[in-house]
């Protein structure tokens, strides 16, 4: 069909079907081409998504996630509300232009105005909508519209031909359909069908309804509709009582054949159903909800990723499918049962919604096979007893830190073994510091084994043991860090003394801490612990590298 420039002026109740007959025959045809169990996806991140506080996207940002939801398979794009602003009609109109597989829509409300902004916003797309909606619970319809429900119908009816006038894909929508009369919202879809549109979605608005409740309103609308057979039944449902996934596959039980979902649940107040949700519960639950999705969910944790970071909304940890918790274990019981199988504990693999891998993250619930595990993919081989003593110190640690990162583990497991390969200690000092400088220290060092005695001299007493223990074990690590704590109270306290030495060549780092009543004594025995820590990782780093 073409597209007017302006539309025909349309004499309300009384529209001519008869010349659209071929049109809306043909679209109807479509609508039942759609095999039984194919669910067609309606995303409106762009519209009810992105209409919700905070989650304003630019131009760019919008064509951007209009073009990932196309390739990702979204049948229908949502792209904007083209009345609501310049900026909006220019993104719909954008994104018709570009989009040749998906279905692109705008919505308007029921007045002629919105109607044709919308029609204007979509004409130049390959497959263009309008889907245009008034509420028709009597809530709204007393408070919001003031208006009679005969007034209504009339709108109605006026409405979907006029969307009808600039293409043949046309929704309407009955806002607050769950809080409708069934029998007033039977003789609404009945006027919307017969005016000529091709898809009817009842939202639950307000995110109210129950499963069942939802159900039951599909199927009574389907059943007592005379020509329901002649729309696909769309859901749309608000997350109000966390109900919104639920309620849209009870939807699909009761006949509809069309989800309208958001990626990452974003939209007004609590949001809408999560797209990823719903598509992967079709997926995995093929058993009791016997339908198919045209998506590619290994595309659906870049499609949370690019809204979250288009929209600045984040993602809440523990969100269904794309959450960054959604494939982590930390209980040692579900670590351990993952180690050995992971259907134990996932029933979808991380891969088939693109997240790279399960992780197990480190944490006081987990087991020693976990840990165990862990330490190996970082390269280390330990022996029994030294696994058991870092598991034991790694527990310690949990129970201090809130957070244990692998740099946390590097570190616990590098102090060990320093110990274990405790190639060179202090064995004496003798420092003479005060006023009348150089200060200078006598070194005496155990290397495996050896004694060497060395003296030098420094910039204060702490910068001649260095330069002495450099004298005596030449190195190029460079000091990134010396600080002194005192453990108790009094001028007897035992002095802490941390070291951070870098390897420049490696570019790693490590950091010892001794504790002694001596301060001095202390920073020798930290630098010495901190370059036998650096030996030891270095030893590592090598023997991985060569496999
Ligand atoms: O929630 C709703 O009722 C809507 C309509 C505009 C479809 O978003
Ligand atoms: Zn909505």
């Amino acid at each position: 069909m073409s597209k007017p420039d302006k539309p025909k002026s349309v004499v309300s109740k009384t529209v001519d079907i008869a010349k659209k007959a071929a049109t809306v025959a043909a679209t109807r045809a479509a609508a039942q081409s759609i095999t039984p169990d194919k669910v067609v996806i309606f995303d409106t991140t762009l519209r009810d998504g992105e209409q919700c506080p905070g989650a304003t996207m630019t131009f760019e940002e919008k064509l951007e996630v209009a073009d990932f939801l196309e390739e990702m398979g979204v049948d229908i794009i949502e792209a904007g509300f083209p009345i609501a602003s310049d900026g909006d009609f220019e993104a719909v109109s954008a994104i018709a232009k570009r989009l040749k597989k998906s279905v692109v829509c705008g919505l308007s409300r029921a007045g002629m105005k919105d109607i044709d902004r919308a029609g204007e916003a979509v004409k130049h797309a390959a497959r263009p909508r309008i889907h245009t909606f008034i509420s028709t619970s009597s809530i709204h319809i007393k408070h919001k519209l003031m208006k009679t429900e005969e007034e209504v119908l009339g709108m109605i009816a006026d409405q979907v031909a006029r969307a009808r006038n600039w293409c043949d894909d046309v929704e309407w929508s009955a806002e607050d359909a769950t809080r409708t009369d069934i029998e007033y919202l039977i003789r609404c879809v009945d006027t919307a069908i017969k005016a000529g549109a091709t898809t009817i979605n009842l939202p639950d608005t307000v995110g109210y309804t129950t499963p069942d409740e939802y159900y039951e309103m599909f199927r009574a609308v389907r059943e007592r509709v005379a020509n329901s057979d002649k729309a696909i039944f769309s859901v749309h449902c608000h997350n109000d009582l966390g109900m919104a996934v639920a309620n849209s596959l009870a939807g699909l039980r009761g006949g509809a054949r069309q989800i309208e979902c958001t990626i990452n649940g974003i939209g007004e107040r609590a949001g809408n159903a999560a797209l990823e949700e719903v598509v992967v519960a079709i997926k995995t639950r093929g058993d009791v909800l016997p339908y198919t999705t045209g998506i590619r969910h290994e595309m659906l944790n870049r499609a949370s990723k690019l809204v979250s970071a288009a929209t600045s909304f984040p993602v809440q940890y523990n969100k269904a499918i794309v959450g960054r918790n959604a494939f982590a274990h930390e209980s040692g019981i579900h670590q351990d049962g993952m180690i050995k199988n992971a259907t134990t504990y996932e029933i979808m693999t991380p891969e088939s919604v693109g997240v790279s891998k399960t992780s197990l993250v480190m944490g006081k619930h987990s087991g020693r096979a976990a840990f165990k595990q862990k330490i190996r993919e970082m390269g280390y081989e330990l022996g029994e007893n030294a696994l058991e003593d870092a598991f034991n110190r790694f527990k310690t640690l949990c129970d201090r830190k809130k957070h244990v990162y692998d740099e946390d583990i590097e570190a616990l497991v590098d102090e060990n073994i320093a110990v274990e390969h405790d190639h060179t200690k202090v064995v004496a000092l003798i420092v003479i510091a005060g006023t009348m400088g150089p200060q200078s220290a006598t070194l005496t060092l155990d290397v495996e084994g050896l004694h060497h005695t060395t003296q030098s001299t420094g910039n204060g007493p702490v910068d001649a043991i260095f330069n002495a223990i450099k004298k005596l074990v030449p190195h190029e690590a460079k000091l990134e860090l010396y600080q002194v704590h005192a453990v108790t109270e009094g001028t007897d306290a035992q002095a802490e003394v941390s070291v951070r030495l870098a390897d420049v060549v490696e570019g790693k780092s490590v950091t010892a801490k001794a504790a002694d009543p001596d301060t001095l004594v202390a920073s020798a025995k930290a630098y010495i612990m901190a370059l036998n820590k650096l030996t030891a990782k270095r030893g590592r780093l090598h023997a991985q590298a060569a496999g």
